[in-house]
Formats: structure tokens, sequence, C-alpha cells
């Protein structure tokens, strides 16, 4: 059976690709040597000369059995009469990083578990345990368990909306969770930029990886300039990288183009950064209300501006907060209109995770 080599963080990126063309056989993918994983392919897949396969070989082998359906079911002999609750349920894979949070009691089988999950999944190539977000930078302490080849990096590559986007869970934070709300981001701007019947500027001083980037960009006219940042040295490499990746083939010279690595605060004392965007984007929900002060001045000053953002609050202070938002945008000099805070389903903690926006006219 023909099956596409791929480098192993490349293996969800080109299962993906194949599955949406048609192309992806039917068993399951193949450990290859030297951290290469095999895709099966089908018979509508192209010639393996096709330049659609970016130069990947090509290689016959007989497909994967079908084996066990679950991890548990790899597990050494002794450790399978041990109840399906006593093991974590759930785990995240970002990429070949597999995340899964430990119970104290599973600690001691980590290895056993981690070694299973790996023969299980064959795209995985280390398994960390996910001890926690840490800091301002909102980063997790992974501890790596098992690795399939020996390295120990957590730098890898995920798909989202049909882009890839490079991360390192160990190092920057990025969480496929508020894909959706992305999604939302990039429809919310293409009602403003008819409005404002021009293309836009827009700031991500909070951006992570970038991941509300390759949407806005891909969108021909949407937007013409970005300023990006994040005061995290790791996760400014990996926005510069992405929106290289996400910019290179696009016929829009954007300008600005600006990255940089600096406290979001402080933008609003660069020439380079102050009065530059239409819109703006604010992604540190333990503080983003804090920091608004700070952030209006990075508005083109006499033109509509769009600010969207999202934070973590007490769930009793919600009703109250379109009344703040909009008085901080009056401190500011601006007139706000169609405010609205609502709350994200889907993050079921005490307090809520709400998304913020305002259009805003600067006199
Ligand atoms: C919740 S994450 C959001 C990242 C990204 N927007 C996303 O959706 O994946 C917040 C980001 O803000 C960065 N950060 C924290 N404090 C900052 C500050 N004062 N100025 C700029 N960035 C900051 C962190 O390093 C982190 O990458």
């Amino acid at each position: 059976m023909r099956h596409l080599s791929v480098p192993s963080d490349q293996t969800q990126v080109w299962l993906e690709r194949c599955k949406a063309n048609g192309w992806l056989g039917g068993s399951g993918v193949l450990s290859l040597d030297e951290g290469r994983r095999g895709v099966p392919l089908n018979d509508n897949a192209p010639a393996g000369e096709d330049a659609c396969w970016e130069g990947l070989d090509h290689i016959d082998a007989p497909p994967r059995e079908n084996g066990p359906r679950h991890w548990r079911e790899r597990l050494p002999g002794e450790l399978q009469t041990l109840p399906d609750s006593f093991w974590p349920s759930s785990y995240e894979v970002q990429g070949d990083v597999l995340l899964v949070k430990l119970e104290e009691e599973v600690r001691p089988h980590a290895s056993a578990m981690a070694k299973a999950m790996m023969e299980q999944m064959p795209s995985v190539r280390i398994v960390c345990a996910d001890e926690g977000v840490q800091g301002d930078f909102r980063v997790r302490d992974l501890r790596p368990i098992a690795s399939r080849d020996g390295s120990q990096h957590t730098t890898t590559a995920v798909r989202e909306h049909e882009f890839t986007i490079h991360v390192d869970p160990g190092e920057v934070y990025y969480s496929a969770r508020l894909s959706k709300q992305r999604l939302n981001t990039y429809e919310s701007l293409q009602g403003f930029r008819e409005r404002l019947g021009s293309p836009l500027v827009v700031a991500d001083p909070y951006a992570g990886v970038g991941p509300a980037f390759p949407l806005l960009l891909k969108h021909e006219g949407l937007v013409s300039g970005y300023l990006a940042g994040d005061l995290n040295p790791k996760a400014v490499e990996l926005l510069t990288k992405n929106l290289e990746s996400w910019t290179r083939k696009s016929p829009t010279t954007f300008s600005p183009s600006t990255v940089v690595c600096k406290d979001a605060r402080t933008w609003k004392e660069d020439e380079e950064l102050r009065g530059k965007a239409n819109v703006m984007l604010v992604n540190l929900p333990h503080d983003s209300f804090e920091h608004l002060p700070d952030l209006f001045p990075l508005f083109i000053p006499s033109e509509l501006g769009l600010l969207r953002g999202w934070a973590i609050i007490e769930r009793t202070s919600l009703d109250g907060r379109v009344a703040q938002l909009e008085g901080m945008v009056e401190a500011a000099g601006g007139t706000p209109t169609q405010t609205f805070v609502s709350e994200v389903k889907g993050f079921s903690t005490t307090r809520c995770f709400v998304v913020f926006q305002s259009t805003i006219t600067w006199d």
C-alpha cells in the first residue's frame, strides 16, 4: 500500500490535508525509521511526483493492522487489572506532543502509560505530564515522560482552520479551544471593514504564536497591515515564523508589518506603534480590563476603531461590565457603540470567560 513519508511533527498536517482531498487510505499511520511516519494513501491520491506532495517521498508498505481500540489495552497485563477510572480520561494532542494531567496515584505508572499511548498513536512523538499553567506568559509546566526518538523538545505544528501554526506548548501559550472565537473575530472584522470602507490595520499586542492572524491575512482586501507582539521572547520567535509563512504568498504587501517583543502597556510610548491601528485585539484574560487604558492610544485618532478582547471575570460582575467598558472608552476620549460583554460557553468555572467588543468613534 502506498504511504506518504512525512516528518513526525507534520503528521497531523498531512493527515488533514489528505483527508480533506479524499486521498486518505483506510488503514492507520505507520511508524517509520528516523522519526518519520507513513500516511496511508488511497487510489485517488495524485502520483508521487505531483507538486502537491512538496517533494516528500512515497513508500510501498503493508497497511497497519487494526489493533486495540484504546491505549489502555496496550498497558502491561498487570496494569490492565486496574479500573478504567484509575487512568486519565482525557489528554490533549498538539502536533506530535501529547499533554496529559496525572493524578498522584497514576504517577508511578506514568512511563508504562506513556509507552501505551505512543504505541496506540503513531503520530505522537513525546508524551508530557502537564503540571498546569504558570506565570504571566501562561505557559504550561511540562515534564517529558517518554519520547519515541529520544528528543525532549516540544516544538511542533498544529492545523487550525486549514492553516499550519508552529507552536511549542512547553514555551508559549496556545489553546485550540479558542479557535471558534478566532472565526468570530474574522466575521466581526469583515463587518467592520465594510463599515469603514477600507482595509484594516490590526494590532494584537498579546498575540502569542499569532493564531488570530491567518484567517484575517488570507482574506484579500480585509487587512492592510498588522502590529503583533508578545512579552514572551519564545512567543515572538514563533509569531515571526508563523507570520512569514502566512504572508509569503500573499498578493498584499502588508504595511505596517511590525512584530515586537514588548510589554503591551509600553507600546503607546513608541512612535511606530502609537496611533496606528483600526482594530485592537486584547487577549490577556486575567488582566485585559486593567490594561485597556494603556492600549487606547494605539488606535488611529479621528477614525473609527474596533476593540475586541477576552477576559475572565467574576460572574457577579458581568452585569456591570458594559457600563464599565463604555466608561473606560469615554474616559479615553472615544464614543462607544454596539458594546457587548458576553459569556463564552464551554468554559465551566465559577468565574466566567467573556468576549467583549466595542466600536469606537474617536473625536
Ligand atoms: C492568553 S495568551 C493569548 C495568546 C494568543 N493571543 C492566543 O490566543 O493564543 C496571553 C499572551 O500574552 C502575553 N503577555 C503577558 N503579559 C504581557 C504583556 N504585559 N504585554 C504583552 N504580552 C503579554 C503572554 O506571553 C501570552 O502569550
